[in-house]
C-alpha cells in the first residue's frame, strides 16, 4: 500500500467542537494544522447532542466569523428546579449577572466547519486515525486511513486527540492506566418533538417517578428527557407512553405534545483520564473526560480545554517555551474536576437513586427525604443558588 505523507505543525484528530475550535484559534495565531475525522461531514453536522453554551463559550464563539450562537441561539437567564410539586427559579442574571445560550452542538459544528473551510483550513472527513506515533520525539505523527483505503501519515510538531470517548490518542497518553471512572444506575431517554415550547426556560424536575428535563431547540422543536434504565430500548415505547412518562415527572405543567421524530437513550458516565499529555501528544474534550449531561458541561469543558492548550501550543511552537505545556494537564484538570463535581452533584440531587431495574426501584425513604432537603438547601439559600448559578453559567475562563 502506498503511503502519502503530509506535514503540518499540529495534527488534530477529531472534528468535534474541541478539534475545530482549536484549529480555528491556532490558525488565527499563525499556526497551521490538519484536522481529520473518521465521520462524514453530514454525520458530524447531524448528530444530535446537547444544547447549552456557557457565557464564556459563546464569547469564544463570537470570535468565529459567521457564528450564529448569539443571534440564532436563545439567551436563558435562569432555569427552574422543580420538586415536591413546586417550581423554583434559579435566576442567573440576579445571582451572578451571567447567562447561558441554548444553541445545539450540531449548529455550533456547522458554524465551525463553514468558517474553517472558508478560511482554507485543511479539514478532512472520512479519514480514520489508526495510530499515533513518536509522542516522545519532536516529530510525532498520526497514521490514518482514508475512506478509499489509502494510508496517510501526518507528520507534525504536536498531535492533539480531540477524538471523543473512544479516542485513539488516549492510550498513547495514559498507557494502560486509563482514568477515574464512575457509572450510574440510570440513563436518559431523549426525544425530539415537533411542538411549541412547554415552558419559557429549562425545567429540571425531580419527582418520585424519576428525573425529567424539559429543554428546547426552537419555536417548533423541543428536546425532552426522562430518567430511564440504562438498558431501556428506545423502540419499546409508543408515543403515548413516552408522553405519559414525561408528563408524570413534571406535575404542575401540561406538556405541549407533538409528533416525536427522534428518540435515543444516553448512557451516564463520569470519566477523567489519569494523564492529559505525554510528550508531544495531548488529549482534550471527550477524549480526556466525560460528564453526565445533567450539568450541561460537556461541550463547554471542551472549549475550556482548547483555550488552555492553545496558549500552551502558542508558547511552545512560536516561542519555544515549554512552561505552559508542562503545566497544561494541571491547569486543565482544575476546571475539569470542578465540572465533574458539578455534573455529579446535579445528577445525584435530581435523579431518583435506583438500581439497574430503573427509576424508583430502589430509593430508600431516607435518601428520598434527604434529597428533598438538599434541593431545599439550594433554592432557599442565596449562597446555595449562587453556587448553582456560578457553576451552570461557567467559571471564568483563565
Ligand atoms: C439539551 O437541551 O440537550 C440539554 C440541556 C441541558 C442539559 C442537558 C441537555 O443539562
Amino acid at each position: 500500500m502506498t503511503t502519502t505523507t503530509l506535514t503540518t505543525r499540529v495534527a488534530i484528530i477529531g472534528a468535534g467542537p474541541a478539534g475545530l475550535l482549536l484549529a480555528n484559534r491556532l490558525r488565527v495565531a499563525g499556526i497551521d494544522s490538519i484536522v481529520i475525522d473518521a465521520r462524514t461531514r453530514d454525520q458530524v453536522e447531524q448528530t444530535i447532542r446537547a444544547g447549552i453554551l456557557e457565557q464564556g463559550t459563546v464569547e469564544l464563539l463570537d470570535e468565529i466569523a459567521g457564528s450564529r450562537a448569539r443571534t440564532v441561539g436563545h439567551r436563558h437567564e435562569g432555569i427552574e428546579l422543580r420538586f415536591a410539586g413546586a417550581g423554583h427559579r434559579i435566576d442567573f442574571d440576579a445571582l451572578v449577572g451571567r447567562a447561558v445560550w441554548l444553541y445545539p452542538q450540531h449548529e455550533v459544528l456547522r458554524d465551525l466547519i463553514a468558517e474553517a473551510l472558508d478560511a482554507g483550513q485543511d479539514l478532512q472527513f472520512g479519514v480514520t486515525a489508526v495510530e499515533v506515533e513518536g509522542a516522545a520525539s519532536d516529530r510525532p505523527a498520526v497514521i490514518a486511513q482514508t475512506a478509499e483505503g489509502e494510508q496517510l501519515e501526518i507528520r507534525a510538531e504536536f498531535v492533539v486527540g480531540a477524538d471523543g470517548s473512544r479516542s485513539i490518542a488516549r492510550p498513547v497518553v495514559t498507557g494502560s492506566h486509563g482514568g477515574y471512572f464512575r457509572e450510574y444506575p440510570f440513563a436518559w431517554f431523549g426525544i425530539l418533538t415537533e411542538a411549541p415550547p412547554s415552558a419559557p426556560e429549562l425545567i429540571y424536575s425531580n419527582s418520585p417517578d424519576g428525573f425529567a428535563l424539559i429543554s428546547q431547540r426552537s419555536a417548533d422543536i423541543q428536546r425532552m428527557y426522562f430518567q430511564c434504565a440504562p438498558d431501556a430500548d428506545p423502540a419499546a415505547f409508543t408515543e403515548a407512553q413516552l408522553w405519559d412518562e414525561l408528563q408524570k415527572r413534571v406535575p404542575g405543567t401540561t406538556l405541549k405534545e407533538g409528533p416525536i421524530f427522534q428518540r435515543d437513550v444516553l448512557r451516564f458516565r463520569s470519566f477523567v483520564a489519569y494523564e492529559l499529555r505525554k510528550g508531544r501528544v495531548a488529549i482534550i474534550g471527550d477524549a480526556a473526560h466525560t460528564v453526565p449531561p445533567t450539568g450541561a458541561k460537556g461541550m463547554n469543558l471542551a472549549a475550556a480545554d482548547v483555550l488552555v492548550l492553545e496558549r500552551a501550543l502558542r508558547a511552545l511552537l512560536l516561542e519555544n517555551d515549554e512552561r505552559l505545556i508542562d503545566a497544561f494537564a494541571e491547569t486543565a484538570l482544575r476546571r475539569i474536576w470542578k465540572a465533574q463535581h458539578f455534573s455529579w452533584w446535579m445528577t445525584s440531587m435530581l435523579h431518583v437513586q435506583a438500581n439497574s431495574a430503573g427509576a424508583g426501584a430502589d430509593a430508600s425513604d431516607f435518601d428520598r427525604m434527604r434529597q428533598l432537603g438538599e434541593l431545599r438547601s439550594v433554592v432557599e439559600s442565596e449562597a446555595g443558588s449562587r453556587y448553582l448559578a456560578e457553576a451552570y453559567t461557567g467559571w471564568p475562563l483563565g
